[in-house]
Order: C-alpha cells, then sequence, then structure tokens
C-alpha cells in the first residue's frame, strides 16, 4: 500500500512559510506583492483557477488583480494590457490564463510578459535560465512537485525519472527541474513506440498527458513513486487523474490523489513566485 502524498497539506505547510515572508517583506520595505491575473473569455475551468488565485492571494497578505475580458479582446488589446502591467509598480506577477481564444497568438503574449513579471515561468528567458541551471521564475507545476518531493524526502539524485507528456507547460520544464537535481531523465509521450518498458522503469515516474487513468499497474515498478498531474473527468463526470489510483496504489511506494496532489501546490508555488520577484523587486538577493 502507498504512502499518499498530500499536495493540500504540502501547499498549506508552504503558505504559512509565504505568509510569514510577505509579512516580512512588508514590514522592511512596505512592499505588498501584487498579482494580476488576465482571463480572456468564459472557460470555466479557467475561471475556476482564477478564482483560486484570487483567494490565495487573500490568504497570504497579498494584492491582486483581475482583468476578465470578453472573448472579442483583440491580440493588441491584450498586449496593451500587458504592457502597462508591466511598468506597473505595485505589480510583481503576471499571469495570462491559457488558453487563450484561437484568434491570440498565445507565444506572442508570453513573450509580452517582462521575465521578472513572469510569474508562470513561460518566457523563453526563464525556460532557458531553467535550461541551463541558472535561478529564475520556475513554470509553477514542476516546481510544485519538485516541493512536493522534498518534502516527503523522496531522493531524486541519480535517481531514474520519466517524465510522460512534452507540453511547454508540465512535461518539459519538470524533465528540467528534474535533471537540474541530478536524476537520470527520460521524456516519453503519446506518440513514443513500446511505452510500458520505458515507464517501468522509472524510480520516479512524473505522468501529465490528459488521459484519464492511462497509468495502469503493468506499466510501473514495483516501488515506484508516482506524480499524477492529470486532472480529467471520466465517464461518470467524476475528477480522475492520468494514472489509475486504485490499481497501482499497492504497487507504488509514494502516490499523489486527484484532486489534491500536485493541483494544490501549482497555485501555492504561483504565490511563492509572486513574492519572489517582489523580493527581487525591492533588490533582494535571490537564491
Ligand atoms: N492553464 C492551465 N494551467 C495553467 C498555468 O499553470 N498557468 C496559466 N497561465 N494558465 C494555465
Amino acid at each position: 500500500m502507498s504512502k499518499i502524498m498530500d499536495g493540500r497539506k504540502v501547499a498549506q505547510d508552504t503558505e504559512k512559510e509565504i505568509i510569514r515572508k510577505t509579512k516580512e517583506l512588508k514590514e522592511r520595505t512596505g512592499i505588498v506583492p501584487g498579482l494580476a491575473s488576465i482571463l480572456i473569455g468564459n472557460d470555466p475551468a479557467s475561471e475556476i483557477y482564477v478564482r483560486n488565485k484570487r483567494t490565495a492571494c487573500g490568504r497570504c497578505g497579498m494584492h491582486s488583480e483581475e482583468y476578465n475580458l470578453p472573448e472579442e479582446t483583440t491580440e493588441n488589446e491584450l498586449l496593451s494590457l500587458i504592457n502597462q502591467l508591466n511598468i506597473n509598480k505595485s505589480i510583481h506577477g503576471i499571469l495570462v490564463q491559457l488558453p487563450l481564444p484561437l484568434h491570440i497568438d498565445p507565444t506572442k503574449a508570453i513573450r509580452k510578459v517582462s521575465p521578472v513579471k513572469d510569474v508562470d515561468g513561460f518566457h523563453p528567458e526563464n525556460t532557458g535560465k531553467l535550461l541551463q541551471g541558472e535561478p529564475g521564475l520556475v513554470s509553477c507545476t514542476p516546481y510544485g512537485i519538485e516541493k512536493l518531493l522534498d518534502y516527503y524526502n523522496i531522493e531524486i539524485y541519480g535517481k531514474h525519472v520519466v517524465v510522460v507528456g512534452r507540453s511547454n507547460i508540465v512535461g518539459k520544464p519538470a524533465a528540467a527541474v528534474m535533471l537540474n537535481r541530478d536524476a537520470t531523465v527520460t521524456i516519453a509521450h503519446l506518440e513514443t513506440e513500446n511505452l510500458r518498458p520505458i515507464t517501468t522503469a522509472a524510480d520516479i515516474l512524473i505522468v501529465a498527458i490528459g488521459d484519464p487513468q492511462f497509468i495502469k499497474k503493468e506499466m510501473v515498478k514495483d516501488g515506484a513513486v508516482i506524480v499524477d498531474v492529470g486532472i480529467n473527468r471520466n465517464e461518470t463526470g467524476k475528477i480522475v487523474g492520468d494514472v489509475d489510483f486504485e490499481d497501482v496504489k499497492e504497487k507504488a511506494s509514494y502516490l499523489t490523489p486527484v484532486p489534491g496532489g500536485v493541483g494544490p501546490m501549482t497555485i501555492t508555488m504561483l504565490l511563492w513566485n509572486t513574492l519572489k520577484a517582489a523580493e527581487i523587486f525591492a533588490g533582494d538577493k535571490y537564491p
């Protein structure tokens, strides 16, 4: 029976540290970390994410601003809003909620965000720094996975980490984060031929492919650590991950649930990044 990695608890503990550091920064410099979220259109999942971000900012004593813009917003309107936020001194983090409507090029929006305010860690300057192992803003889900593994004292150094999924948001940066921690990393994805011998070789298996309950017990090694990034709805409307939790739970040594695993960590690391951006703005050295 595997141990459950409780993302809600780890997120709460991390939040306590964020609250303490936010207060300390405010007392020392007068600076209150500020996050601006831009949401275009009415995607229900995105609306929930943005609402959760707002309440989390409130809990941590941070300033938050939301820009809920209509679906018809033009690319130029979005880019000029990002420009204004780039020079706004009360904003230290800017988040453009993805996916954007099809008429807006997400790469243009991502590149417009000032790299020092890019709390999603999506700007090529930050992804480049991550790949080169330099300090920068690290994208929230991979960063949250690293925190979660560290919390449970799971060794990354020298281990074989298999990442299933190659998105810019999770798979690729997760592989870079693990490589920077001296893991041996394999990236697989839905086009990978003969996936099973690859996933069964993993000491730590990170799955982010958006395919409900795709990973079954035959695909995992005895005692593997499994991190499930997926959030899907199954046929009955229930939220499930990319891993078949019930099927693998006797085999894994540690396992994240869905919901309540990686998800809460993502939002917490967004606040962590906002705090970090504000500290750097205040002239603090980092790390
Ligand atoms: N949409 C789904 N996940 C994310 C995320 O981490 N950041 C942003 N900006 N949009 C998302």
